[in-house]
């Protein structure tokens, strides 16, 4: 084995389902493990679940359940979820596992006994959701600053951790630029709580059961962040410094998302230093996935189900659109139809035809299989070029955590092959004898691309190499020197493509029709067409309580004039309208495309509402709405002036 890799995910809270947010850094850390396997490493991959403290205890009573039959329920389906995205890791840690809740008790014990820990009283406003502390000048509008949550005020007897003794060596580790990425959540932690003054840290509670006890003052209990944090090097197997801890410690890379940057950059070195251990070499925290511009997280209930998607799209899209689609230190917007236009677009179109086109050509042009190693004359020189520098790129991103670059280079390399397939025209030379060797040896390219290709996503994707390999009957090593075609090795190399005959299977990534599949998933998560009928209903019973005369002026009701309408791409229901107001034109997306053509109501006068804020109606903004009534047989009927006004006029 190589050199040792270690890495870690944050360990969850089972207080709810996990959601996409936490498959994301999940996903993430697997990417990096698969890869790291590639390249030789003895890979320790750790994730696990953080199942003490208050928010868990009161979970379990709500849920008429002992604290512990709670989390073991929930474990179960973390583990599910995990194995259903494919997630490679190699320990899984539970805080409430034996030898480490032993562990937790021993550091505290070690702490005390050093000084490094002493008791005294503690006030201040907790988050239960967050299971923080924040002093009075911390909360915001007197809510949680970390999610906008309630406090309370606790007073406490408590044992404290003297964080302050670390500043300055904490403020030299972030400031030395290699400890945390990206560099500017170092300096907002230098920053914001470094030079303010680091105060110790209230590390023991009494208001709440469920947690280790203090051997040497049961009454108190672990708190939660240091409980949590330790897991990190119990699943090694700490206190014992042999095994494990001597193999893999310090870890490689933890990766967390920016939500928890201050306890792994701040409190878990102090830590590391008060118990004179080696630092992690690095500590990654990536952005958010936001909905609606939005975070998304479990108290706010916008989440997104990981499951659900991966049986609608498949685990190998899902994780694709993932890492591809958001910068990973910075935060993006996750939707369904950013989801769905990766996956046709990159997978279905690129991808998955590059392969049904290549398999279809050397069935129909070489039934009796392809002949080996074709010599590649000059006009193949620019495809195989690329070919050849390829995984170098990507493994140059793959080093600096830059997924979404890494996954840019293998798919620019499957672009460039779908661009030589129209430059060659394969059916052109099929056409003719003579050009027979010439056909063989394009097919061959391509094929050849495609088995690099597969080596080169499979930290990504989990399900379509095999299937990738399976239909270019690929063999296992390359005859000629017994080079393993499914390494990485191979991946760098062109002209390895050594085949027992290929096979036509199921497409790879079917097409997905956008509106189709999004109606489905609203169904599936409970957002079914007459969930969302009675929503409506219900806000309209709630739109005929009487209003003032002030709240009716606050709408603007106006007249446009339609001047241009085109149906919406691959969508059945929506048309957008370009409406003119007089003063200025208005771009509006309407869902009536059902009712009327386009050409039904160019040039003609509707009533709109124009001060509505602006929405994005799939991925086009819509700057009003016009309005409609229902019809005997339900369907729609836009309402107009009964004369011709000028255009933008006033409702009065
Ligand atoms: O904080 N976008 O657990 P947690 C991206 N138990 N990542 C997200 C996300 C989003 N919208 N929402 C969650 C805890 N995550 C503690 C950790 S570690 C010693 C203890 C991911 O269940 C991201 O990695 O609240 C974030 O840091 C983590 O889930 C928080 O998970
Ligand atoms: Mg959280």
């Amino acid at each position: 084995m190589g050199d040792t890799y270690y890495l870690t995910t944050p360990i969850y809270y089972p207080s709810n389902k996990l959601h996409i947010g936490n498959a994301y850094t999940t996903v993430a850390c697997d990417a990096i493990a698969r890869y790291k396997r590639m390249r030789g490493f003895d890979v320790m991959f750790l994730t696990g679940t953080d199942e003490h403290g208050q928010k868990i205890e009161e979970r379990a009573v709500a849920a008429g359940k002992t604290p512990q039959a709670f989390v073991d329920g929930m474990y179960e389906d973390i583990a599910r979820l995990w194995k259903r995205l494919n997630i490679s890791y190699d320990r899984f840690i539970r805080t409430t596992d034996k030898h480490h809740e032993a562990a937790v008790a021993e550091i505290y014990e070690t702490l005390y006994k050093q000084g490094d820990i002493y008791k005294s009283e503690y006030e201040g406003w907790y988050c239960t959701s967050d299971e923080s502390f924040w002093t009075k000048s911390q909360l915001v509008d007197g809510h949680c600053p970390e999610c906008g949550g309630e406090v309370n005020l606790t007073k406490e007897s408590s044992y404290f951790f003297r964080l302050s003794k670390y500043a300055d060596r904490l403020e030299a580790l972030l400031a030395s630029g290699d400890f945390v990425m990206p560099m500017s959540r170092a300096n907002e932690m230098i920053q914001n709580f470094i030079r303010p003054g680091l105060e110790d840290l209230a590390v023991t509670r009494t208001s709440f059961d469920w947690g280790v006890k203090l051997p040497f003052d049961p009454e108190h209990v672990a708190y939660v962040w240091i409980d949590a944090l330790s897991n990190y090097i119990t699943a090694l197997g700490y206190p014992d410094m042999t095994g494990d801890m001597a193999a893999y410690w310090p870890a490689s890379v933890q990766l967390i998302g920016k939500d928890i940057v201050r306890f792994h950059v701040l409190i878990w070195p102090a830590l590391l230093m008060a118990l004179n251990l080696p630092l992690p070499e690095k500590i990654y925290a990536h952005g958010w996935l936001l909905m609606d511009g939005g975070k998304m997280s479990k108290s706010k209930g916008n989440v997104v189900d990981p499951l659900i998607l991966s049986d609608m799209y498949g685990v190998d899209a899902v994780r694709y659109f993932l890492l591809r689609e958001l910068p990973f230190g910075q935060d993006g917007n996750f939707s369904n139809e950013a989801l769905i236009q990766r996956i046709n677009s990159d997978l279905a179109n690129d991808l998955g035809n590059l392969l049904s086109r290549t398999v279809a050509m050397i069935e129909k042009y070489f039934p009796e299989g392809l002949p080996d190693r074709r010599t590649a004359g000059p006009e193949d020189e620019s495809l195989l070029e690329l070919a050849g520098v390829t995984a170098d790129r990507m493994a140059a991103e793959m080093e600096a955590f830059n997924f979404s670059a890494a996954l840019h280079h293998i798919f620019a390399l499957v672009a460039r092959a779908n661009k030589y397939i129209d430059e060659t025209t394969p059916w052109i030379l099929a056409k003719h004898d003579a050009d027979r060797p010439r056909l063989g040896t394009v097919l061959y390219n391509l094929a050849d691309v495609l088995r690099m290709v597969a080596v080169l996503i499979s930290p990504f994707m989990t399900e379509s190499p095999a299937k990738i390999r399976e239909a270019l009957g690929l063999k296992k090593n390359d005859p000629n020197d017994g080079l393993a075609l499914d390494g990485w090795e191979s991946a760098r190399q062109t002209g390895r493509f050594a085949s027992d005959g290929v096979k036509k299977g199921e497409s790879l990534f079917p097409r997905i029709d956008m509106e189709e599949s999004l109606t489905k998933l609203d169904a599936i998560s409970g957002h079914s067409a007459e969930q969302k009928a009675k929503e409506s209903e219900a806000e309209n019973a709630d739109q005929y309580s009487e209003v003032t005369f002030d709240d009716f002026k606050k709408l603007r009701l106006q007249i446009g004039t339609v001047v241009e309408a085109e149906a919406v791409p691959k969508s059945k229901k929506l048309l957008k309208l370009t409406v003119d107001f007089g003063a200025e034109k208005r771009q509006i997306v309407s869902g009536i495309a059902a009712h009327y053509t386009p050409e039904n109501i160019i040039g003609k006068q509707y009533l709109f509402v124009t001060n509505l804020a602006p929405r994005k109606v799939f991925g086009i903004e819509s700057q009003g709405m016009i309005l409609t009534a229902e019809k005997a047989d339900a369907s729609l009927s836009l309402i107009s002036p009964l004369d011709e006004v000028l255009p933008g006029a006033p409702i009065a």
